[in-house]
């Protein structure tokens, strides 16, 4: 069918917008929204109450949605997680249990190293269950489940969408996993249930940012580096930020986890480079806001995404604030996730380049 993009300059900036949506409908392939419950579309190849542990691969942004993934299969499961970049995780030989369960995940399903992976885990005896944005792709045709993201073709090059979708879908196996493990009563479950389904309309609420983060892009368009930092599920989306702004807009980025800001960064602290602090309130804002202290403290230049008492606490310390809604704290990074896109787009179309193309870098990665 036809794709364009709307009324957008970019598919990257239509893919952003379309969240909201692509988000909503995969989550209502997983949920029972009216029963308040985790309702999967499949059986799991495993049974979850005897899994000792998973094993989670992808690349890039896929993989960076696998980081995140454990901290909620960690907290709604009881159930350890390893999270392997596919490329390490092919060629390392891994011990891996037979009936165990590995994860792929990937937007296109092609991508050649998470594909090796795939075969290595089945090898093992691992069952393999693939988070895909292609229903028809190679790792769907060869997983034992195939657990769709629901977010319609990706044209930008660098993920968005697909990658809120395989966040959707990673909680909701999350929240299924541990049911099944007597790790979450019904009470909690239904709980959670409620905070991701306020999740698209809070996403449409973030879109509302852009013309704070347009602003913001003017300034971080002039700068050669930008830190991004967070603590728990905002720390893989540090990372993400990072490598977002890299893709596109060719400025060296890196995401760090802000407790380990005092091991290295902070050398970097200057009033030249943007310190992007991704801090929801959540059960270590406390820690994050010290590491914020930390760096005002030392000239830094403090760039803050939190809600509107945060950015009102350091009103006279931050040199911009991006405000968000007020987020129930375990899901907050899908919301978070919209400033962190618009703020790459926005400074790749200030420095002019391509935010759909960017140079040396293909939407899919089907050669080693
Ligand atoms: C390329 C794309 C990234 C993507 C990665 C993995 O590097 O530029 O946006 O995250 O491949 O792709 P996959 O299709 O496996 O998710």
């Amino acid at each position: 069918f036809l794709i364009d993009k709307g009324n957008h300059r970019h598919f990257m900036a239509k893919e952003i917008y379309e969240q909201p949506e692509v988000v909503g409908r995969t989550l209502a392939h997983y949920l029972d929204m009216s029963a308040g419950r985790v309702a999967l579309p499949f059986d799991l190849p495993v049974d979850a109450a005897r899994l000792s542990r998973l094993t989670i691969c992808g690349c890039g942004t896929a993989y960076i949605a696998g980081l995140m993934a454990k901290y909620w299969f960690e907290r709604f499961a009881l159930l350890p997680v390893d999270v392997e970049i596919a490329s390490e995780f092919r060629y390392r030989d891994p011990p891996l249990d037979a009936g165990g369960l590995t994860i792929l995940v990937s937007q296109s399903g092609e991508t050649a190293d998470t594909l090796a992976a795939l075969r290595c885990a089945k090898a093992k005896g691992q069952k393999v269950l693939s988070i895909v944005n292609v229903a028809s792709s190679t790792m769907a045709r060869e997983s034992d489940v195939v657990a769709p993201t629901l977010a319609g073709p990706e044209i930008g090059v660098a993920s968005t969408k697909a990658f809120t979708c395989q966040l959707a879908v990673f909680a909701a196996l999350a929240l299924a996993i541990g049911r099944a493990r007597g790790a979450i009563d019904g009470e909690t479950e239904a709980r959670l249930v409620s905070d991701l389904m306020a999740i698209p309309g809070l996403m449409a609420q973030a879109l509302k940012c852009e013309s704070a983060v347009e602003a913001l892009a003017r300034d971080i368009a002039k700068v050669r580096d930008v830190l991004y930092l967070g603590r728990g599920t905002s720390y893989p989306l540090a990372l993400e930020g990072a490598l977002k702004l890299k893709e596109i807009s060719y400025i060296h980025a890196e995401g760090y986890a802000a407790g380990e800001l005092k091991h290295g960064p902070i050398a970097l602290v200057d009033g030249d480079m943007p310190v992007i602090v991704i801090a929801p309130t959540d059960a270590v804002i406390e820690k994050t806001v010290s590491n914020m202290q930390e760096v005002a403290a030392r000239g830094g230049r403090l760039i803050l995404i939190g809600d509107e008492a945060l950015s009102h606490d350091f009103a006279g310390e931050a040199a911009a604030s991006i405000v968000m809604p007020n987020v129930a704290p375990d899901f907050a990074a899908l919301i978070y996730a919209v400033p962190i896109q618009l703020i790459a787009y926005h400074t790749a179309v200030v420095m002019g380049k391509d935010a759909d193309q960017p140079r040396n870098l293909a939407k899919s990665v089907t050669v080693e």
